[in-house]
């Protein structure tokens, strides 16, 4: 069976853009693949966080995981920071990668920009490294992510062929970038031309906000003067996103979006249907959030994941260990 992997940072609460482009896909892949689904705790500490904060994070995080859909009987799910072998791993690799091709990066670009030149973490620089250890340590053939962490899966690609070809041998997998047709970046309510992020910014969408809050921001979210509803990403950014939202939600293409709401001329009405559909699909998440965050599930799932996730990565490890000469692998 194929292998699927997947990750996210526990830095803020979870958006809906987090929900469309990454989650929300997660449980369609445990039908079809064999899938890990981790919390990438280490990955949080690549700039400041408060420790309790991070803590609430990551119990939330496994919560929501499960009130989406992943089974755990399914689904391995795991911490990060339970498999020492994702840190080993990374302490091999980060020899293959290059300082260039890193400092490329556009989230490390654009990460960086606000912070104080002299001040810039290693850790922030190396994200990617830590990465791609987390991708190769399962042996993943595909990663869903949205269209931000394609780049890092792509640079992952490239330390693959270059570690294959030093050792002539096929000591990794080649993994592939699955990034969603609709919604893979889902842009923020306030301003359609910046993505939604966790910076808690009035056109950000959480799944754990309430629904009367969540109906407001997109009955307010910013639109063009116009009337007509159809996808134009460059003139109607704002309608275009909705539309998106719409589409994703729906799991229909935005031609069949526009087509559905060709007859409305009214932004209004328009924004009511879109914020019904996106509370509906909130409502049912936050109803198995409730039900799960005070249970014990959360630790006995991470329990078992971890066991699970370890056994795999212990193998690898050891395979690439053995490669690179590391002595008595
Ligand atoms: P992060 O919040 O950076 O840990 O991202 C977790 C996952 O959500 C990654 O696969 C991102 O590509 C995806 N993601 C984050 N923000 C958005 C967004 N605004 N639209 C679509 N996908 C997103
Ligand atoms: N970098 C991803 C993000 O910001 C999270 C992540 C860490 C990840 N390791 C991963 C995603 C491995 C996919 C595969 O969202």
């Amino acid at each position: 069976m194929k292998k699927s992997l997947s990750g996210i940072k526990p830095t803020g609460k979870l958006t809906l853009g987090n929900y469309i482009g990454a989650l929300r896909n997660f449980p369609k892949m445990q039908e079809e693949y064999e899938n890990y689904i981790f919390v990438a705790d280490l990955h949080a500490l690549t700039l400041p966080i408060d420790p309790d904060y991070l803590r609430n994070n990551t119990r939330d995080l496994v919560a929501l995981y499960l009130a989406c859909g992943l089974d755990p009987k399914k689904t391995t799910i795991f911490l990060q920071s339970d498999v020492s072998e994702h840190s080993e791993l990374n302490a091999i690799i980060q020899n293959y990668l290059y300082m260039g091709e890193l400092s490329r990066m556009t989230q490390f670009k654009a990460k960086s920009a606000s912070l104080n030149q002299n001040a810039i973490g290693l850790g922030l620089f190396a994200y990617p490294v830590l990465m791609c250890a987390d991708i190769l340590l399962y042996d993943a053939d595909v990663v869903p992510v949205g269209e931000d962490q394609k780049q890092h899966v792509e640079l992952c690609r490239d330390l693959v062929h270059r570690f294959n070809t030093r050792y002539k041998k096929e000591i990794f997998k080649m993994p592939e970038p699955i990034v969603p047709s609709v919604g893979a970046r889902i842009m923020s309510l306030t301003d359609p031309t910046k993505k939604m992020s966790k910076s808690g910014e009035k056109g950000d969408i959480y799944l754990l906000e309430d629904l009367t809050s969540i109906r407001k921001k997109i009955m307010r979210a910013e639109t063009d003067l116009g009337s007509d509803i159809y996808f134009d990403k460059e003139n109607k950014p704002g309608i275009s996103n909705l539309l998106t939202i719409y589409a994703s939600l729906k799991d229909i293409s935005i031609k069949e979006a526009e087509e559905h709401f060709k007859d409305l001329h009214r932004y209004g009405d328009f924004k009511k249907e879109v914020a019904d559909v996106v509370c509906e699909e909130i409502a049912k998440i936050q109803q198995k959030y409730n039900e799960i965050i005070n249970s014990n599930l959360i630790d006995e799932v991470l329990k078992e994941g971890k066991e699970k996730a370890k056994s795999i990565a212990k193998m690898v490890l050891t395979r690439v260990q053995k490669a690179v000469g590391i002595y008595g692998k």
